[in-house]
């Protein structure tokens, strides 16, 4: 199948996450003028479109993932005008720019959340989703059914001016927006949509696009953890029975208007599901993120559930996700960081390897296929929050409630500080927060992000992680990653739409694929990865004349892979 080549297929993305980005007038929060004054920096490197993770007013339950106002950039950011600033300063730079939207839910202070509060009666009661209690037999009151947060607890929560229950299946400040509603779609897609399209924008992140369609009947989810109350409700919120017909109505009113990008997140979904929203011809969505390879070694139900993975598992998880498309006329992903991630370098390279490994990383994003997606940081090899930091400088909602329900769980057990290091170890290898600290910008205070004091704490290795110091070095993490955005576009028919194959699935150390060009077979790229802390030895799987392109070390010896060493090889 030959692909059609879109702008934003061959597009390498760069996410801002605003608050942990740039400062530029030292109230410790990252702003968009902060954003504006790297824009050269982002051009240099090689990005094409910008994503801005939201912007928008909020009273930052959930890092703005709550929002009060689709129309309103959030005062400590900036203003609607900086925002045309950095809408025009990108475009002139031959940049695009997306933005994130969330319409899953609102913040509970938005006004129309607000109006469907006060009365049982008012107008806008039906565009979220309220529910009486049930009473069990000695007049308990409980919620409509087992739906559990995606951050802890019950999804429903009691509102007492009205006596009902409304639908939140994130904070409890984040309810969700009756998607049933003919009204409230039309008014979602003018306010959250059409208002920042017709200001120039060139399209969106949909965040938690799979979860707008509920099961009507509102039953229990099935059991899946029989130690909580509440269960995760996949079953009868993602994937529901109207969702497609809301994607294909948002293209039609809105996005195809605009020949705007989107990129969905959807998660827990089969491959045939998944390509119900991203195959052409169903003109939904261009792309969505599939979650296989940054899920390696997790536990679904469970936020902080983690087992420990092997290379094999990764390779399975590489090798679903890349080859997602093939046979079809469907696009997807490429990304191994965002703002619900930790740093991939802590997570799948090898911190005494750190520089070498996450040039590693970056050797394996940058000749998979699909458009690729980099984190703010990722480009200099940030690592995660060191383990000596304690649970107060964690700062996500989400992080906080688990520890939270953790202490309430166990904090009078006699083994309770055994218990809590175990824990310790996982949240500062998973949590969200190991992503949001701010961005390493040089070697002064704070790392060149703030001249105040940041809203959160700056890693400490900022003095040795950092842009300035990587900037001019050609053997930078930084550096590493312009050449391999520049050989990844120079080679675009082999890293970014070429066909994948795994040539040593059974190794544990070594990572091996080849990358095809379906319509010129003869050609491929060759892939050769040591994933582990030693030296191996190195062997061509297959026949051909290989030319060694680009390779993570000074010296390359033909016949050995030192710890974390990867290459890239043209061969014909
Ligand atoms: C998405 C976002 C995440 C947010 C959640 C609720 O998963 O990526 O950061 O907490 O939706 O909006
Ligand atoms: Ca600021």
């Amino acid at each position: 199948m030959t692909i059609a080549r879109e702008w934003w297929k061959n597009a390498t993305v760069y996410q801002i996450w605003p608050a942990s980005y740039k400062d530029s007038n030292g109230d410790g929060v990252g702003d968009i003028p902060g954003i504006i004054s790297t824009l050269d920096y982002l051009k240099d490197l090689g990005v094409d479109v910008i994503w801005c993770s939201p912007m928008y007013d909020s009273p930052q339950d959930d890092m703005g993932y709550d929002i009060s106002d689709y129309e309103k950039v959030y005062p400590e950011y900036g203003t609607n005008e900086d925002m045309q600033t950095l809408i025009d300063e990108t475009h002139k730079r031959g940049m695009k720019l997306i933005l994130d939207l969330v319409i899953n839910h609102t913040s509970s202070e938005h006004v129309w959340f607000k109006e469907s509060r006060s009365s049982k009666t008012n107008s806008k009661r039906d565009w979220y989703i309220w529910k009486p209690p049930k009473f069990d037999a000695d007049g308990n009151r409980h919620p409509p059914n087992n739906w559990g947060s995606f951050f802890s607890g019950s999804a429903w929560e009691y509102d007492e001016l009205t006596g009902e229950y409304y639908l939140r299946l994130f904070a409890r400040t984040q309810p969700d927006l009756n998607w049933e509603n003919e009204v409230t779609r039309k008014a979602i897609y003018d306010s959250a949509m059409k208002f920042w399209l017709d200001r120039g924008i060139d399209g969106f992140r949909i965040d938690t696009a799979g979860l707008y369609s509920k099961d009507q009947k509102f039953p229990d989810a099935s059991i899946v953890c029989p130690d909580e109350e509440f269960q995760m409700s996949f079953q009868n919120t993602n994937n529901g029975p109207r969702i497609h017909e809301f994607h294909k109505e948002m293209y039609s009113n809105v996005t195809s208007n605009y020949d705007a990008m989107t990129v969905g997140e959807v998660g827990f979904c089969s491959r045939e599901d998944s390509l119900k929203y991203v195959s052409a011809k169903e003109q939904e969505m261009n792309m969505i993120f599939l979650f296989d390879t940054i899920t390696v070694g997790r536990e679904g139900g469970d936020t902080f559930g983690y087992k420990d993975w092997t290379l094999t598992d990764f390779k399975r998880a590489i090798q679903k996700d890349t080859t997602f498309i093939e046979g079809t006329d469907a696009w997807s992903t490429v990304f191994i960081e965002n703002h619900d991630q930790p740093r991939s370098v802590t997570r799948f390279g090898g911190i005494k390897y750190a520089s070498q490994s996450a040039k590693l990383i970056t050797l394996l994003e940058s000749t998979l296929t699909g458009t690729l997606f980099i984190y703010q940081g990722q480009e200099i090899g940030m690592e995660n929050l060191p383990r000596s930091w304690s649970i107060d400088e964690y700062k996500d909602i989400n992080t906080i409630n688990y520890y939270k329900k953790f202490k309430e769980k166990y904090g009078n057990d006699s083994d309770f500080k055994e218990k809590e290091e175990k824990l310790m170890d996982i949240i500062n290898l998973v949590a969200r927060d190991n992503s949001r600290s701010p961005v390493q910008w040089n070697s002064s205070t704070n790392g060149g992000f703030t001249s105040g004091t940041p809203w959160t704490r700056v890693n400490d290795n900022y003095r040795t992680i950092n842009v300035a110091s990587q900037i001019d070095d050609p053997n930078s993490v930084l550096s590493f990653w312009k050449k391999s955005i520049q050989i990844r576009k120079q080679y675009q028919d082999l890293l970014i739409f070429g066909t994948f194959k795994i040539l040593d699935f059974e190794n544990e150390n070594v990572f091996t694929y080849i990358k095809e060009d379906e319509k010129n077979g003869l050609r491929k790229a060759y892939v050769v990865l040591n994933f582990s802390n030693n030296s191996v030895k190195f062997e061509k799987l297959i026949g051909g004349e290989f030319e060694l392109l680009h390779c993570n070390v000074g010296d390359v010896d033909e016949s050995i892979l030192s710890p974390y060493e990867g290459r890239l090889y043209i061969v014909d």
